[in-house]
């Protein structure tokens, strides 16, 4: 249980707030790569509760910059993408990809008005088939190299998946809350339990937790001798089977989630028709009616990832988390609060958080994804189509 002056430090994300300062120490994926193109050079990003605009200019450059116009307001959603930036529909204040204003074409000539001007601007980087940003105080650190984002021998899928209506720290937590798996998802597992309310809670003999350098790995030991064991990359990515579930927060209420995969070459020369697989999928709502929330909605309860987005949203937009009763099973819940409090003091103390990385030409960061591989290989998954189910299963 927490009060409730805790709860707001570990869940708001915007400017200022505790949790919304450390995650600002880390890069955020804000679109798929495809997404901007010639015919729809711009599109609109919330991100940390701020309102931004993502285009691409006619020289190929990338910018993440406010979404309204510092002149009077006017969202640069609409605004002309040109060679040198984006001008804003209305009065035409051109911006560059650093948030210069190079023109204010209505002021009189001569003049030297827009040099003035300073538009907020965030750099952006094209990664893994994603662009990614970084909101935080420079230098920007670097992009971590995670096994699943830069292994080449093999591939990045990516798959964005339907807002999430809630906070990003409710899927954060039920990704270190290995008791739901068996009950949850008692029906994605090709087999009935002996029993609806204990799923198959007695096929597993405990589980536990421990930190790495990047986050925390959450171990289950089966009854039958089968150790599963993946991270939590902290502070907002789970890395289970071959993907990593990257859960942006948006606002305080609503979260974006990417998914890249790592597809190895051995599957998808394996009947995995991964080389027609496209390199996004855009995932259908799990909901309907897709705008609502509980209770004036509805969840599809037979995929896995529809069953966690249910129990997530239900437990409200913010968790209250002063009414809750934690029980033993929640112990990787505490330890992922603690560390967050840990974590928020040290970005107060001007320290890098956990799993920021400044070495430029830092190695590959080993998630143990190829143990992941071996084991979704030695359960009979040839295919990509087969590869995701099984991955949002194991949560
Ligand atoms: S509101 Fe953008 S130029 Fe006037
Ligand atoms: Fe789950």
């Amino acid at each position: 249980m927490l009060t409730r002056e805790e709860n707001e430090r570990l869940t708001r994300v915007g400017p200022g707030t505790p949790a919304g300062e450390l995650l600002r120490r880390y890069w955020h994926p804000v679109a798929a790569a495809e997404e901007l193109t010639d015919d729809r050079p711009t599109k609109f990003v919330r991100i940390l509760g701020e309102d931004l605009v993502l285009f691409k200019d006619r020289s190929g450059r990338v910018g993440l910059i406010a979404d309204h116009c510092a002149h009077r307001g006017a969202s640069l959603l609409y605004g002309r993408v040109e060679e040198r930036g984006i001008a804003c529909a209305y009065h035409g204040w051109l911006y560059d990809t650093e948030g210069s204003c190079l023109e204010c074409p209505a002021e009189p000539a001569g003049s030297m008005f827009h040099l003035t001007v300073k538009h907020r601007a965030y750099p952006v980087r094209q990664f893994a088939g994603l662009y990614w940003t970084y909101l935080g105080p420079l230098p920007a650190p670097e992009i971590p190299r995670y096994d699943v984002w830069v292994r080449t021998d093999g591939s990045q899928k990516i798959d964005v998946y339907p807002r999430l209506d809630c906070n990003w720290f409710q899927a954060m937590e039920n990704s270190v809350d290995p008791a739901h798996l068996q009950i949850l998802h008692q029906d994605s597992q090709g087999r009935r339990a002996p029993n609806t309310t204990r799923g198959f809670t007695d096929s597993v003999l405990g589980f536990d937790f421990y930190e790495v350098p990047y986050g925390i790995i959450k171990r289950r030991q089966y009854a039958n001798g089968r150790i599963d064991e993946h991270p939590v990359i902290f502070p907002n990515i789970l890395r289970v089977g071959n993907c990593t579930q990257i859960r942006v927060p948006m606002d305080d209420t609503h979260t974006n989630i990417f998914f890249v995969r790592f597809v190895p070459r051995e599957i998808a020369g394996n009947g995995g028709g991964t080389d027609d697989e496209s390199d996004v999928r855009y995932l259908e709502p799990f909901k309907t009616p897709s705008e609502a929330q509980h209770p004036f909605t509805r969840f599809r309860m037979d995929l896995t990832l529809a069953q966690d987005h249910m129990a997530w949203e239900t437990q409200g937009p913010i968790a209250d988390r002063s009414i809750e009763r934690l029980a033993t099973s929640d112990r990787g819940i505490v330890l992922l609060r603690q560390i967050m409090v840990r974590e928020i003091d040290r970005v107060h103390q001007g320290t890098d958080p956990l799993g920021v990385v400044r070495d430029p030409n830092h190695p590959m960061i080993d998630t143990h994804l190829s143990e992941s591989l071996e084991e979704l290989m030695e359960r009979g998954y040839a295919g990509t189509a087969e590869l995701l189910p099984e991955a949002a299963r194991a949560q």
